[in-house]
């Protein structure tokens, strides 16, 4: 319904200054990024690097890869969640819809890729080149968001470098347009930092913080879309919120994405920036790695809870245990 979705005008931010040697110059792209995450939760980039050509070979890998026989996709097949390199076709994470989709470890490359489908040929090669830049530019980006943050550009810098890249290539089917909008992936947070998707046409829609409105994110040649994921609320204590999303089908064709979800290492916790934890604003969540959202997936699989939804501390509950805590000092 159009009264239902607000058409609104997601930031597209041009990026080309963030590696810049002028600080000013740096600090005007960090302070649109900031913006954009408090206002949005989600951003494009634009002049972010990657070249058209490594994000063509990224889709074109992709679209070839889930044009492969169902018998040669199986051999990827897991029903473990935790397998390195994970095709499916069904919804055991209790939001897939109507997709299929191959989810593998990427970074540091050297330890995944050799794990990968050695077919399409040039399925390593093409994959692997686009997750290296990307995770490049997740780097980079975060560097940006940290400092927007009030944290320092290098805040986390060697931890995001050796940390986790998820790279998740989702295959959708045409949807009908006379079914109205289909569902492909229901509405979820992702888990990580920051998720940087490529899409190959429209379809993904964002809802931002308690909005209760869809916003379709244009699939603008050469750019990529950036969102909040759960750990980032967590890091920043709630300044930052994680976003909701879903897929919808595209009614014009068959459409494929590719999401890349940066975190830190599989064991390392995250909790909130020390740095943004004070009287005011009390330490919201509790720490948890990537290993504990993999333990929390199986039970969330009637309904649908963000991960991050299981991390609040009840700050009612806390400052009444601080108030019993003094009150007992006092009495004793
Ligand atoms: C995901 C996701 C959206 C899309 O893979 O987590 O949200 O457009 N994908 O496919
Ligand atoms: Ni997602």
């Amino acid at each position: 319904m159009a009264s239902h979705q607000r058409q609104q005008a997601l930031p597209v931010i041009n990026i080309a200054l963030l590696g810049d040697k002028d600080p000013a110059a740096r600090a005007l792209v960090v302070q649109d990024i900031a913006r954009a995450c408090l206002d949005h939760g989600c951003f494009q980039v634009i002049n972010h690097g990657v070249s058209k050509i490594v994000m063509d070979g990224a889709l074109e890998a992709a679209s070839e890869f889930f044009d492969m026989s169902t018998g040669y996709k199986e051999v990827h097949a897991s029903d473990d969640i935790r397998s390195p390199v994970r095709y499916d076709t069904t919804s055991r994470d209790g939001i897939s819809k109507s997709r299929s989709f191959l989810k593998h470890y990427a970074n540091p490359l050297d330890d995944w890729i050799n794990l990968w489908p050695m077919q399409p040929a040039t399925y390593r090669e093409k994959m692997g080149t686009y997750s290296v830049e990307i995770q490049s530019l997740s780097v980079q980006l975060m560097g940006a968001i940290v400092q927007g943050l009030g944290l320092g550009s290098m805040y986390l810098h060697d931890k995001l470098g050796e940390g986790l890249q998820f790279v998740a290539l989702n295959n959708y089917p045409q949807g009908s347009s006379l079914a109205g909008d289909t569902v492909g992936l229901a509405p979820h947070s992702d888990y990580g930092f920051i998720t940087i998707l490529l899409q190959s046409s429209p379809g993904l829609e964002v809802m931002h913080h308690d909005d209760h409105a869809w916003t379709p994110v244009p699939a603008i040649p050469g750019a990529l879309h950036v969102h909040l994921g759960d750990h980032l609320e967590v890091l920043s204590n709630g300044r930052l919120r994680s976003l909701m999303h879903r897929a919808i089908l595209n009614t014009d064709e068959a459409r494929i994405s590719i999401a890349s979800i940066h975190g830190v290492a599989m064991d390392e916790n995250v909790e909130c920036a020390e740095e943004l934890v004070d009287e005011g604003h009390p330490k919201m969540y509790r720490e948890s790695s990537f290993r504990d959202f993999l333990d929390f997936l199986p039970t969330n699989v009637k309904t649908y809870r963000r991960f991050v939804q299981t991390l609040k501390i009840d700050t009612a509950a806390y400052k009444d245990e601080e108030r019993i805590g003094s009150a007992t000092l006092r009495h004793s």
